[in-house]
């Protein structure tokens, strides 16, 4: 029910807490990948250990995280851009009212307010509170904000009283989830569609502290990956080597040499639409030292050998219908070149591009792209964004 999409779950200092373990799981076994934001009472119930075992991915709490400093400040944007869905389950009446009133004092709340997915709140609390003048008009407000809600079920209270205020059942939860995220689903030319893009260098390893490699950022592949995107497909960014600061808001894997990359995309040659925009190294050191080398010599020589041609490997073994794009980073004879590989990987797009045209090439913000299909050539000049966009819409059409 739940393949190919991002489940945030927002966990919130109620009794209920503890259930939230198993609505992660139950999101997982349906086939969603879950990342978990829990308010700072909510970890006096249960830990962010035993979500972050189970979501296999940091656990945010704090806004400002000081004794972590290489994590980022920004997740309540970079995860509000990457779910599908905004799960607040339980969500106590404090919560609920810091939502009417736009308060952003802890990261669940300032997710709240950055979240571009929509929210499903999940009101949990005991019968009296639920009744409540306050919680019901805060009901009434977020509702008409556009949240969704999920009323609470009657049963057995932790007070001991029987009344309404239990977290719902999981498949209700999950039933509710299923069909906002079918409501709120992209319409575009790849909805429905796998994508997964490639960015940024490999480093090819020649002892434990020296590599060859080159100055690819990854720009143009994370912002080919947004287009992908926006257009409504279901994208993987698998990386190499990169500092941006706003990779979580993909689902990634990463690369590190050649032939790690070759091996993360074999695994991934099913898919509908593969863009492989990563720089790859053509040559690998033959030997790689184990130890440190010392300069106990006055000349060096290294042996290189072939690394594996991912893109070319794909257009051997290509599915039927699946749309293969490549890059080119030339310095001359940009046409032919770029010709010459569409039909020598077999692939359907190459998207061209030459060192030498100002504003081009590595780690800049621009670019200049031509793009050369079996029977057509256009050529594309903006931000790597702008770029993307046009490139993607050229191939598949805006909708
Ligand atoms: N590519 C790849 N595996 C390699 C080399 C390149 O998958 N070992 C992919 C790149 O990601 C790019 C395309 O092939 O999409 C073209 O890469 P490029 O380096 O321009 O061309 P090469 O095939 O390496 O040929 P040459 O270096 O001789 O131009």
């Amino acid at each position: 029910m739940f393949t190919g999409k991002r489940i945030l779950l927002g966990v919130t200092g109620g009794i209920a807490a503890y259930k939230a373990v198993y609505l992660l799981r139950e999101f997982q076994k349906s086939g969603a990948e879950v990342r978990v934001i829990m308010t700072p009472s909510a970890t006096r119930f249960v830990g962010t250990e035993t979500f972050s075992a189970l979501s296999r991915h940091e656990v945010a709490v704090d806004v400002f995280n000081d004794n972590k400093p290489d994590t980022s400040w920004t997740k309540h944007i970079h995860w509000g851009e990457w779910a599908d869905l905004f799960v607040i389950a339980p969500c106590t009446a404090n919560t609920l009212s810091k939502i009417v009133h736009g308060l952003s004092d802890n990261m669940l709340t300032s997710t709240v307010l950055a979240a571009r997915s929509p929210i499903l709140i999940c009101p949990t609390m005991d019968g009296e509170m639920y009744e409540s003048p306050a919680v019901a008009n805060n009901l009434n407000q977020v509702s008409e904000m556009g949240f969704y809600i999920l009323e609470p079920e009657t049963g057995y209270l932790a007070s001991g009283l029987e009344d309404k205020g239990r977290l719902p059942e999981y498949d209700t939860i999950l039933e509710k989830s299923a069909k906002i995220i079918k409501e709120h689903a992209i319409q575009g030319p790849l909805t429905g569609k796998k994508v997964v893009v490639s960015a940024g260098p490999t480093r090819e390893f020649l002892d434990p502290v020296r590599f060859l490699s080159n100055p690819s950022s990854g720009k143009m592949g994370i912002a080919m990956a947004e287009a992908a995107r926006s257009l409504g497909g279901s994208v993987t960014l698998v990386h190499g080597p990169i500092q941006s600061a706003g990779l979580d808001r993909f689902h990634t894997e990463s690369f590190i040499s050649a032939d790690d990359l070759f091996a993360v995309m074999k695994s991934h040659s099913d898919a509908d639409v593969i863009i492989m925009a990563a720089a790859v190294a053509d040559f690998k050191p033959a030997a790689s030292h184990p130890h440190k080398l010392k300069k106990d010599r006055t000349s060096f020589q290294i042996e290189l050998e072939q690394n594996p041609d991912t893109l070319k490997w794909l257009g051997e073994n290509r599915k039927p219908d699946q749309v293969l794009i490549g890059f080119a980073m030339e310095t001359e004879n940009l046409r032919e070149n770029a010709i010459a590989k569409l039909s020598g990987k077999n692939i359907d797009w190459v998207c061209a591009n030459n060192l030498n045209e100002s504003g081009s090439g590595f780690g800049t913000d621009t670019n200049t792209i031509h793009l050369f299909g079996r029977d057509s050539e256009d050529t594309f000049s903006g931000s790597k964004q702008q770029i993307a966009s046009e490139i993607l819409k050229r191939i598949f059409g805006n909708s």
